[in-house]
């Protein structure tokens, strides 16, 4: 009872039918909690884990509805279908749940009629689940019918525990005839369109793909080549025919202005900047370690460094009738991928105008990435590049532009890439209560020694090689390493280039959008036989990176910036006879 009323005061949809509110005994002992990103389709996939208080429950089945790469129950063949008929016919007779029709289950597609789905073959009422989804109303879409075509979508939910949750909620079996219709449904994997990818990425998820380079190699290169360049795709990546392409820009005087490539192409300026992207998530992994947050286990490398050409989005909108008297009411600017879940809904964020529109804000709607097209990962064949802000206004596949007085309501702007206090935790968190993360603070990260490594000591020197960056358009002026704990400390040569090539000419203030790679040589410090190697960057405001997580731990594990330190074993010289 204690979590009904927990669930109760929790909702946001108003108190629930107290006759649907069923609780499963194992709820205050079910010991499972499935850790999700506030929606369906949000910044991470689900991590899970399993904890024992009915408090974290609440949580526990978050995304449920969401997804799994694993198509369950769709593509089965007819013979196999036939051959499980018996079968089926006997689970009817041997169940001691009722049979119940889809017709029945159809009828429950609200917090007021309650919520029911099904899913293989079972029937199962999540009314009281519903208040306890971070990512709110998204869990009602599959309200009324099948799991399986949500689960398609994210490889995640096809784990064990996730099916013992569900089966806590099971209040009957789906029909025969109804199931057979059901099974007779072709679904193909909306994944299996996704492009190939380098075999040296680290993947953090499959389906949707999110992958980062190893550590060691992310500074081998000043421009990352586009095959490392990290990866972060919140849904199946969208086949885009080039014939049929377009991109609309709305809301301004004008009307509806709609573009080809090829307009992009050929009526706008072509403009390139060096620009690093950083996913809001990197170095979350480091996060988890003082106490578990929600996302993709990401290292330090969901941040990698490219050459973006592409129309300024100023001249677009320019074009698209965009003047002073805009300004007056506008004051974001809007896109939306072409890249769709099972309901439709596209990924989108935004940006406030002012850096849209800005001449030194340098926003491109990029069609090419290290001077070839953007590859279909990064957003074939317009993504926006919204240089110094965090990756996730970086909308790829961009299908469309809305100048508007509202910030995008999409999931990924309102619910999802926030930053809180450590003391806020999945039940007292308002969303609405922080604004979304725009400009990234000060960064910066060890590349080489990996955390764990062995050093030889016969070695002459010890050499630490990292990167650095700061959002907004701040330049990286020094970064401090330390190969003693934080007791003394060098500062680390920067370059803005690859070796033996001339560097980047130095960016105007306020417009340094790339990040700056580091290396410094220290003595091995006398005795020690395990080292702690520190690195900590200064911006050109002055901002330095926090020498602990603890304090900046939040609870999607976004911001992620505090001292980077890695641990290495010194191997003494072997002593001759
Ligand atoms: N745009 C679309 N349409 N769909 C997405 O899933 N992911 C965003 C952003 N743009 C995303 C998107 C996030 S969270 C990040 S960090 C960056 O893309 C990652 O860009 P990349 O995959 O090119 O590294």
């Amino acid at each position: 009872m204690l979590l009904l009323r927990r669930c109760t005061s929790l909702t946001r949809f108003g108190p629930l039918n107290p006759q649907r509110l069923q609780v499963p005994p194992a709820v205050t002992s079910c010991a499972v909690r499935l850790c999700s990103s506030s929606s369906s389709s949000s910044e991470d996939q689900r991590s899970y884990q399993r904890v024992t208080t009915s408090s974290s429950f609440r949580y526990g089945l978050a995304g449920l509805l969401a997804g799994t790469g694993a198509v369950l129950a769709y593509g089965l063949h007819q013979h196999k279908a036939e051959r499980e008929d018996v079968g089926m016919q006997a689970r009817e007779k041997s169940s001691p749940l009722p049979i119940i029709s889809q017709e029945e289950v159809t009828k429950h597609r609200s917090l007021e009629d309650g919520v029911w789905v099904t899913y293989k073959g079972g029937v199962y009422d999540i009314t009281e689940f519903v208040a306890m989804h971070p990512g709110g109303d998204k869990i009602l879409l599959a309200a009324g019918g099948s799991l399986e075509p949500f689960w398609s979508l994210y490889a995640v939910h096809n784990q064990e525990h996730v099916l013992e949750i569900l089966s806590e909620y099971k209040v009957g079996v789906l029909n025969l005839e109804d199931l057979k219709k059901q099974q007779s449904v072709k679904s193909s994997d909306p994944y299996s369109s996704d492009p190939e990818r380098h075999p040296a990425l680290r993947i953090n998820s499959l389906k949707p793909f999110n992958a980062e380079p190893p550590p060691e190699i992310v500074s081998d290169s000043y421009i990352t080549p586009s095959a490392l360049f990290f990866k972060r795709n919140h849904l199946p990546v969208p086949q885009v025919d080039l014939a049929s392409y377009q991109l609309h820009v709305e809301g301004l005087p004008g009307g509806v202005l709609t573009l080809s490539l090829e307009d992009l192409k050929t009526r706008f300026p072509k403009h390139t900047i060096t620009a690093t992207l950083q996913c809001a998530g990197n170095r979350r992994s480091e996060m988890n370690k003082v106490k578990q947050v929600k996302g993709l286990n990401w290292g330090i490398a969901a941040i990698s460094n490219a050459k973006w050409s592409g129309a300024r989005l100023r001249d677009v909108l320019l074009a698209a009738g965009y003047g002073p008297d805009v300004a007056q009411w506008a004051c974001h600017v809007q896109f939306e991928g072409l890249d769709k879940d099972v309901t439709g809904t596209t990924y989108g964020a935004s940006i406030p105008l002012n850096k849209a529109v800005s001449e030194e804000g340098d926003v491109l709607l990029a069609y090419e990435m290290n001077g070839e097209d953007i590859p279909p990962d990064h957003g074939f064949p317009v993504r926006v590049v919204v240089p110094g802000v965090v990756g996730a206004r970086n909308v790829k596949w961009l299908g469309k532009i809305i100048v508007s007085a509202e910030e995008s309501s999409s999931h990924w702007q309102q619910n999802d890439y926030k930053g809180f206090s450590p003391g806020t935790d999945w039940d007292t968190v308002d969303f609405k209560s922080a604004p979304a993360i725009q400009e990234l603070p000060i960064q910066s990260a060890i590349t080489t020694p990996a955390d764990g490594a062995v050093l030889d000591r016969s070695d002459e020197t010890l050499t630490v090689k990292g990167y650095a960056w700061s959002g907004g358009g701040r330049e990286v002026v020094r970064v401090d390493v330390s190969v003693d704990g934080g007791k003394t400390w060098q500062v680390a040569q920067l370059r803005s280039s690859d070796k033996g090539q001339s560097p980047e000419p130095s960016p105007p203030p306020g417009r340094a959008w790339a990040w700056k790679l580091w290396e410094v040589s220290a003595p091995f410090p006398a005795d020690a036989q395990e080292l702690e190697i520190i690195s900590k960057a200064v911006d050109n405001s002055y901002n330095i990176q926090p020498d602990t997580i603890a304090p900046i731990w939040n609870l999607r594990g976004v911001l992620s910036n505090a001292w980077h330190r890695v641990k290495v074993r010194v191997r003494e010289e072997e002593s001759e006879d």
